[in-house]
């Protein structure tokens, strides 16, 4: 038996980050035992692990233990500025025992008390260096530099940059709080005389970004400033600190402009003044917070697969896959030569093109200062797979181009592999979408003037992004921006968060990612810590809706508010980009899925009387609902593909009228040629409706479509990411001309968790995966599929293979400390402990899947088909070809009278068996 992934509050050996509570985690793997007898943590003072300052004693049952030392009277209260290190034994209930590695946490420094002073440039310029230089004079034991600027700061010692993490501070609201990171210093430290430096550009704070009304700039502020304390302690035990204040120097810097959408000027060439700093006292230290952002880091690097050069003579470099971060290159200019290079995401024509990134320019250029070097932007990133270069010289050499991926760390946990290479590329989109738009918030896209946290494309991908990374960390610091803005607005969430450019207005399905993030969160990684924070956002939200339900009656309906509805949904009567579904439809069973959710968070946690308030209120909403939209025999009046796909996901039928709404959903899919034609809302959940209601054939027919509209549509088109509109590029290669066409932007790629959930069929039935829910539903078309997931319990997998012989094997993995509920087609079902479980079986008889909606040409053209339509209504074979237009229903009720309807009925059931 071993523990391997030993975290604190889901980080590994955590530096300097916020911290109210502690939650310690691992994962044990390779046990003899099935369950955990006890595990015990000690927490030590010092590397040895000698002097104990918490000891759990043996924990019977745990899962995440967590330690919550603000309600801790005695005992163990983590200092300010300290590491502590930790281990963790385990017991499992076959007697072995194993302990863990030690790891460490490092506490920060107190959030509100500093020396150091807010300083800035005397001048007012893009970009600025603010630096100052101090003496070591005996051999030094420790150094922490305790740090952050706005907009965005590098932070240099002797030369060398400090910390492998960029674009710091991150991004948040500003006006509600600023992070400050903690960096390792001791190392890069000199004895003598040592130089540290800051620079500092926009960034989201007072950079340009689109904006809906006039300001578009200096949004949270005005002035570049800085904010730093390096603490040194010799030897002897000695501690000096060195703060930003009056005695610092400024001078313009190198960059000479940069902007997150337009990119960065970069002049080495550059001599530069020495200028007094100012003070800031105004800025004040009430809204600093140790970090809760995780680092931006390069992540992937990838360099250029070919060169390009085009009909207009334009020198392009191709690197094979859409993504974002930054190019680096070696310089080899001459002194004071100038290059230059833009960033695109596709060719038109054979060259290079760019419209699509609408008013972001997504350049960098450089004039060289005749050093050979490696350069690259600061403070900016770009969305691309092409990159158009200037002025390098007629002799390209590829090997000095690297393109750096960058986005908030974190480590891929979910794998898929199918034998379908189709879907396998666009299961590397949708991950490639989500390294391209995790860069510290969950934006819509990377590439154009947007780049924003738009809450209702975050609310369709969560579950995707989490089966996917790791990513708790990420999403919660997320939440916590997302509160801020809620408690700005009496709960109310806004389109985007950061809030950085739009009113006050609210969306369904988007400002509901208030409560289904959360719940999500607590489902896939099981921190009752974390819910019990994001609870008040999720209850401000729902109480929200409610307000506004009171202004109009109480009637249970959400009629207030102006939403986004489906957004680019195929079905809109002229194009509309809101789509074909009733907004206040959507907006009432999204009003509806979040008192269903505040319920079950509320019981979670404990609240009694949320749970009964929002309980009765769901089922309040749910009849109110079901009195507006259907009839009293059970159509939906909203006669959209995604209406039906959400109330059969959500459960918003009344009993018995499911089969109804099911037939339904197929026809319409049927009707619009077995295509899908929904948006962000019906997309999400249209294959899980079709799936949880035993048309899992028909999902897997939406998931392999290769014909538009369609996932596979993109790939066959050559995406490498996921785009906005299902139509973004035209079957000629042209991109949409209505506009607004990112190629990376990863809403639709909600459709992985529907592979996990129903393909893979693996789900955690208690939070954090102590239980697991493994039914998978193979479809042949796919030849196999393996779903692999790190999950906080350990690894998961579950998989299946069509073998010769109309058989297929299934195979799974259950990890320690867990049980499973499996279930297969066949039938099976039991339940499982830890462990490997194999199954070869009959392939479950998958049929044609045809019935009344089943388009009566498709029918006529299998032999089986015409076979039965032969014994039970032959008539149908003899039917001009013209007039057969329509699925069986429709023909049907044209060719036979109403006293042939047991005729009719006996043939869909016979067609339905094939
Ligand atoms: C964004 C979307 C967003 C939408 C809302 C677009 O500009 O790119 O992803 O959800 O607006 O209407």
């Amino acid at each position: 038996m071993r523990i391997v992934n030993t975290r604190i509050n889901h980080i590994e050996n955590p530096v300097g980050f916020h911290m109210d509570s502690l939650t310690f985690n691992w994962k044990v793997v390779d046990a003899e035992g099935k369950r955990i007898r006890w595990a015990r943590v000690q927490v030590a003072a010092d590397q040895d692990m000698s002097q104990i300052v918490y000891d759990s004693g043996l924990c019977p049952k745990v899962f995440n233990i967590l330690y919550d030392w603000k309600k801790e009277t005695a005992g163990f209260v983590p200092q300010p500025c300290m590491r502590y290190y930790w281990w963790v034994t385990v017991e499992d209930n076959a007697g072995c025992q194993a302990m863990s590695e030690i790891s460490f946490f490092e506490m920060a420094k107190p959030e509100k008390e500093w020396e150091g002073k807010w300083i800035a440039s005397m001048l007012k310029r893009n970009s600025c260096v603010l630096y100052r230089e101090f003496e070591t004079d005996q051999s030094i034991q420790w150094a922490r530099l305790y740090i952050t600027g706005l907009g965005l700061y590098e932070v240099y010692l002797n030369g060398q940059k400090v910390g492998d993490e960029y674009l710091t501070p991150g991004f948040n609201d500003y006006e509600s709080f600023l992070q400050f990171q903690t960096y390792e210093a001791e190392e890069m430290l000199r004895n003598g005389r040592n130089h540290l430096e800051i620079w500092l550009g926009n960034g989201w704070y007072r950079g340009r970004y689109l904006s809906f009304d006039e300001k578009s700039s200096e949004r949270y502020g005005d002035t570049l400033c800085a904010l730093a304390e390096l603490y040194v302690k010799y030897e002897d035990g000695t501690i000096t600190k060195i703060c930003t204040d009056c005695d610092w120097k400024s001078k313009g810097g190198n960059i000479v402009h940069a902007e997150l959408y337009d990119g960065e000027i970069l002049d080495d060439t550059l001599a530069l003044a020495e200028e007094c700093v100012k003070v800031l006292p105004e800025m004040g230290y009430e809204r600093l917070e140790a970090r809760r952002s995780i680092p931006i880091k390069v992540m992937h690097i990838k360099n250029p697969v070919s060169l390009i050069h085009t009909a207009k003579g334009e020198c392009i470099l191709d690197f094979g896959q859409n993504m974002a971060g930054w190019v680096t290159f070696y310089n080899r200019l001459p002194q004071g030569h100038t290059c230059r290079y833009v960033a695109g995401e596709i060719l038109q024509d054979n060259c290079f093109y760019h419209e699509n990134l609408r008013s972001a320019k997504t350049e960098f250029v450089y004039t060289s200062d005749g050093q050979e070097k490696w350069v690259r932007p600061h403070f900016t990133y770009y969305g691309f797979r092409y990159l158009l270069i200037e002025g390098f010289g007629d002799c390209i050499d590829l090997n000095d181009f690297a393109a750096e991926v960058l986005y908030s760390q974190m480590e891929q946990t979910g794998f898929l592999q199918t034998g379908h290479e189709k879907v396998n590329q666009l299961i590397s989109n949708v991950l490639w979408g989500q390294r391209s738009n995790f860069i510290d918030v969950p934006t819509d896209c990377p590439q154009r003037d947007e780049r924003l946290g738009w809450t209702g494309d975050t609310q369709v991908f969560a579950g995707t992004g989490m089966f996917q990374m790791n990513a708790v960390v990420f999403y919660r610091k997320y939440m916590y921006d997302m509160y801020q803005e809620q408690k700005k607005r009496n709960g109310k969430v806004p389109f985007v968060v950061p809030n950085i450019s739009f009113g006050d207005q609210v969306s369904a399905a988007w400002s509901d990612a208030a409560v289904i993030v959360p719940w999500k969160l607590y489902m896939m990684y099981g921190d009752k810590e974390i819910l019990k924070e994001q609870y008040t956002g999720m209850k401000a939200w729902l109480d929200y809706i409610r307000r506004r339900d009171r202004e109009n009656g109480d009637q249970r309906i959400w009629y207030a508010d102006c939403h986004f509805g489906d957004w680019l949904s195929l079905d809109a009567p002229n194009n509309e980009l809101t789509g074909g579904t009733d907004m206040v439809l959507i907006a009432t069973a999204y009003y509806y899925q979040d008192a269903v959710l505040t319920a079950k968070a509320a019981e979670v946690l404990e609240y009694w009387q949320d749970v009964a308030d929002y309980r009765q209120l769901a089922k309040e909403i749910c009849q109110a609902f079901q009195r507006e939209y259907f009839t009293e025999s059970g159509r939906l009046a909203a006669d959209t593909q995604t209406a039906h796909a959400l109330v059969l996901f959500m459960g918003l039928y009344r009993e018995g009228q499911q089969l109804r709404l099911v037939e339904r959903l197929e026809e319409l899919i049927q009707q619009n040629g077995g295509c899908l034609n929904t948006g962000f809302v019906g997309t999400a959940c249209l294959c899980s409706a079709l799936s949880m209601h035993g048309k899992n054939r028909l999902a897997y027919q939406l998931l392999l479509n290769e014909d538009y509209p369609s996932w596979l549509y993109q790939v066959n088109l050559g995406a490498t990411t996921i785009w906005e509109r299902w139509n973004s590029v035209l079957p000629d290669g042209r991109l949409n001309p209505d506009g607004m066409n990112s190629l990376n932007h990863y809403a639709y790629g909600a459709i992985v968790e529907w592979i996990y959930h129903y393909g893979a069929g693996i789900k955690p039935l208690e939070p954090g995966w102590r239980k697991i829910g493994i039914a998978p539903m193979p479809d042949r078309r796919l030849g196999k599929l393996q779903a692999e997931y790190q999950s906080e319990s350990g690894k998961v997998v579950s998989g299946w293979e069509y073998l010769e012989n109309d058989r297929i094997h299934y195979y799974m993995e259950v990890p320690f400390n867990t049980t499973a509920e499996l279930t297969l087609p066949d039938g099976t079902c039991m339940e499982v402990k830890s462990g490997h479980y194999d199954y070869i079986q009959c392939a479950p008889k998958q049929g044609k899947g045809f019935d009344s909606s089943t388009e009566v040409t498709v029918l006529l053209s299998d032999d089986e088909a015409r076979e039965v339509i032969g014994k039970h209504a032959p008539e149908l074979l003899h039917i001009p070809v013209q007039c057969v237009q329509g699925n069986l229903k429709k023909i049907m009720l044209n060719v036979f009278s109403g006293g042939d309807r047991l005729k009719y009925d006996k043939l869909v059931e016979e067609l339905k068996k094939l």
